[in-house]
């Protein structure tokens, strides 16, 4: 009798040990993921921006400094192994702003990654020979030559989407399409790739919709209605997949030569019709204007980086000399 019931507190007593130890060992283990997630969930909450839009309707991602981690960005681009092509058209005399527009990509535009320049333009002699850092290549594209500089910009598309097919899809990832009377004042990295990817426009930002620039003639291919339209994308810098660029370029081409053919041109050339894709076509991430500035637009405080600067020149000299 005296030895069962001995036995019968042991057994109790073990009970009660297995479930401190139980306990303990999933405290234990608490701590163990908390100080794993630790650095993820301090900048979760400490870097997040408040006084910008961060995340669009439709959820995707408006990119401003302090809403991503850089280092956590770069070690997955570099496990899939990424590579950039950047497009600009530098025609006529616009060819003095190649050398600064790569010095300053050197220096800043996706440091670490294979990146290929492609120079649109008519005069092949005019590019100077740049020395360019390990995994960066350019390429020269000869272009022919338009006179109107609206023409020069519209045509920008149609040459993008040959070139899509014939060279992009089988030479880089990602494209990212600008400006060249730009310089990079500021780091441009992977945060900006994705899908479909607009920038918001600098002069446009906080305007209410029916004050956005868009193309208001229903004739236009690129016609929005008043009570339509969310944000105003800049036709200084898009991006995307070689695929999701080919259709875009491939629409707004096609809606220019639809219009030209009806003698219409939209108010702000490509501008108009890039805005027209991405209303129906949502972008998969948004650029803030830190990636398109302007100093004449000042410098507000939700500005933190001025990253991509327009190069002030005077538009009239340029655009008219040949
Ligand atoms: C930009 O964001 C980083 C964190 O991502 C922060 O450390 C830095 O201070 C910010 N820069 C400015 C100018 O606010």
């Amino acid at each position: 009798m005296s030895i069962n019931r001995a036995e019968k507190i042991c057994w109790k007593k073990c009970w009660i040990l297995n479930y401190v130890l139980a306990f303990l060992l999933f405290t234990i283990w608490c701590f163990s993921m908390m100080w794993r997630w630790h650095p993820v969930v301090v900048y979760a909450c400490k870097e997040q921006r408040s006084d910008v839009l961060i995340l669009s309707p439709w959820l995707a991602p408006i990119v401003w400094n302090g809403t991503y981690n850089s280092v956590i960005l770069n070690a997955q681009f570099h496990q899939r192994n990424v590579r950039v092509g950047i497009t600009v058209f530098a025609t006529k005399k616009y060819t003095i702003f190649v050398q600064n527009f790569i010095d300053t990509a050197e220096k800043y535009f996706m440091v670490g990654h294979k990146v290929t320049y492609y120079v649109f333009t008519d005069r092949v002699s005019d590019i100077p020979a740049i020395d360019l850092r390990e995994g960066r290549h350019l390429v020269v594209l000869q272009v022919p030559t338009y006179q109107r500089w609206q023409d020069v910009s519209m045509r920008r598309m149609e040459m993008i989407r040959h070139t899509s097919q014939e060279r992009f899809i089988n030479e880089v990832d990602y494209l990212v399409c600008v400006d060249v009377d730009m310089i990079f004042s500021d780091e441009i990295g992977v945060e900006i790739l994705s899908n479909l990817v607009g920038t918001l426009h600098p002069g446009m930002f906080s305007v209410p919709r029916e004050s956005c620039t868009y193309e208001r003639n229903p004739q236009s291919e690129a016609y929005i209605p008043t009570d339509d339209g969310d944000f105003y994308y800049a036709g200084g810098f898009f991006g995307g997949t070689i695929e999701e660029i080919y259709k875009l370029t491939n629409f707004c081409h096609n809606a220019m030569m639809a219009d030209q053919a009806k003698n219409i041109e939209a108010i702000w050339h490509d501008e108009s019709y890039l805005n027209k894709y991405l209303l129906y076509h949502k972008p998969t991430k948004i650029l803030s204007p830190e990636y398109l500035w302007d100093d004449d637009f000042g410098r507000p405080d939700y500005l933190k980086r001025r990253r991509f600067l327009a190069v002030r020149k005077n538009h009239y000299q340029i655009r008219n000399r040949r």
